[in-house]
């Protein structure tokens, strides 16, 4: 059986109540004979809007980040607990902004996953290589270091995970990983991924960077790619509902 891509789109730090309300219904108005899972990941101050509008809809609603704790004296964290009270299905973890700007390391990556498998939430767990780490010959390397932590610390739940390939140097560049750059990459990550579980061809892979209504259809294609995680271009409907259409 062939298993159903996951088209999620990452809103970064954009929106507004007013915009979010004409992206929004704009896309569910498309969805039909859509048949691919989809998702958008919004700021965390409008999961309440977003509960509203895609009630009764297809569109699955996610977070960009959640916190590795339960609950208490973490200022500014939002637990996976407060996402579910939002209808929540996905969170990103362990995105390349947030490793870069908030000095997140794999351990802290892998531990949010956790927390969100602990409560029925499906982590969208990032990895990729910045531009030099390529260069320098060392993109599997990276990804697998990255996954490994996850793997490590998640046991026998990492069939629950989603994982996204973004390499850095394609993220909001306009420079896309071609379809065989990405589909190296996906069969490494499939491959550490069957090392630790007979169930690996159940795991979706995203791929992530520059993903538009051009190229969706090539990367997609790939046998080990399972949908994308689209920044940019998830902010333009009728952008993001091509992407949506290329899923097959
Ligand atoms: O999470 C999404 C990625 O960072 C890709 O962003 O499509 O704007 O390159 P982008």
């Amino acid at each position: 059986m062939t298993k159903k891509k996951l088209i999620a789109g990452n809103w970064k730090m954009n929106g507004s109540v007013e915009a979010n309300d004409a992206l929004v219904r704009t896309v569910i108005g498309g969805l039909q004979g859509a048949t691919c899972t989809v998702a958008v990941c919004v700021p965390a101050p409008y999961l309440a809007q977003l509960q509203m509008l895609r009630h009764g809809s297809a569109l699955e609603l996610g977070a960009q980040d959640v916190s590795r704790h339960e609950q208490g004296a973490y200022t500014g964290e939002v637990s996976a607990t407060m996402l579910k009270d939002f209808g929540v299905r996905y969170a990103i973890v362990g995105h390349s902004e947030r490793r870069q700007y908030h000095g997140e390391d794999d351990q802290l990556v892998a531990d949010k996953a956790k927390a969100a498998l602990a409560h029925g939430i499906t982590p969208i767990v990032c990895v990729g290589e910045t531009l030099a780490e390529r260069e320098a010959g060392h993109t599997e390397e990276v990804v697998r270091r990255q996954l490994a932590t996850v793997i490590h610390t998640n046991g026998h739940c990492i069939t629950e995970i989603v994982v996204a390939y973004e390499p850095v140097w394609a993220i909001g560049t306009g420079k896309t990983a071609t379809p065989e750059q990405a589909q190296q990459v996906h069969a490494v990550l499939r491959a550490q991924l069957k090392a630790a579980t007979p169930q690996a061809d159940r795991v979706c892979i995203l791929y992530g960077g520059s993903m538009n209504a051009a190229n969706a259809a090539s990367l997609l294609a790939q046998p080990d790619i399972d949908g994308g995680l689209i920044g940019g271009a998830s902010l333009k409907a009728p952008d993001f509902l091509q992407i949506i259409a290329a899923a097959r």
